[in-house]
């Protein structure tokens, strides 16, 4: 295996092993404590994550604190438990009803089932994720939740399942920041977008003056801190796969210097 192999199956054992303690009765807070602990093994290093926090707390930094009490209501209690983003990109990407959405990254799927209904009978959500222990959780998410207007796709964000222009929206909820080609991720958004499309991102983004090694001190690579991009390569990734109207925009911290941020840009029409 090569290295970049190495490192994306290691994230995908992690995310596995979230979604088999979800199985198994999991709360929130308990999963978040038990990724936490398995991360002290592989990396003491791994700081306040967005995907697995070290505090033994949920609050309202990462995972199912990021939903108001109404969306959480609205939810099977496995896609609460689940929930391990570092944002709320339903409540930033301003979804319409019959809009095509994809979340790259879909974990229990909760993302995608709030847009589901955001989006209404007319419209459709799609989710994608390579872990299949992450599709099975949040196939039976779908289920309990009565939704009919989802689909969750194997694949990964590098190369995404879907058609050229068959979405108008992209979200995704704390997952590029994992990814080891992320130019190839924002090309493939780009790609999959109708023109006039837009994105609706939650990530960990880093301060500029921050050095990848930097980063990697501050927490490690599938607690989503050591991939993080900055905010001038997120600007700059964007923009040379033709997104326009990019911004970041800092949220509340993550790790030293680091941050949760919304990420928005769009596809031009023309
Ligand atoms: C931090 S969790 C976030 C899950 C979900 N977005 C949420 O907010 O709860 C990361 C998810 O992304 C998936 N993932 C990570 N890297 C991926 C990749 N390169 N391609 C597809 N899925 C990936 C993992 O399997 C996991 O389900």
């Amino acid at each position: 295996m090569s290295s970049t192999e190495e490192l994306r199956e290691q994230v995908r054992v992690r995310y596995a092993e979230a979604a088999t303690a979800v199985r198994g009765g999991a709360t929130n807070v308990e999963v978040n404590h038990k990724l936490s602990d398995q991360l002290q093994i592989v990396d003491d290093g791994c700081g306040d994550s967005c995907c697995g926090g070290t505090t033994g707390t949920v609050d309202d930094g990462f995972g199912a604190g990021l939903y108001d009490a109404a969306q959480q209501g609205d939810l099977p209690a496995e896609a609460l438990a689940a929930s391990l983003g570092c944002g709320n990109p339903t409540a930033v990407a301003a979804l319409r009803a019959g809009e095509r959405v994809l979340d790259l990254g879909s974990g229990g799927g909760i993302d995608v089932l709030l847009s589901a209904r955001r989006v209404g009978e007319t419209g459709f959500a799609y989710g994608v994720d390579m872990t299949d222990e992450m599709l099975e959780l949040a196939r039976d998410n779908a289920a309990k939740a009565g939704a009919t207007n989802v689909e969750f796709l194997k694949g990964t964000i590098e190369d995404v399942p879907l058609p050229d222009a068959s979405v108008d929206v992209v979200i995704s909820n704390c997952v590029i920041n994992l990814s080891v080609d992320k130019p190839r991720v924002l090309a493939e958004m780009f790609r999959v977008l109708t023109p006039g499309g837009r994105i609706g991102i939650s990530d960990v983004v880093a301060e500029d003056h921050l050095s990848a090694a930097d980063r990697a001190e501050r927490g490690s690579y599938v607690g989503c801190i050591a991939g993080a991009l900055s905010r001038s390569e997120y600007l700059e990734g964007l923009a040379a796969v033709g997104f326009v109207d990019a911004e970041v925009e800092f949220t509340h911290a993550a790790a030293d210097g680091m941050h949760s941020a919304i990420v928005r840009a769009t596809k031009p029409l023309g």
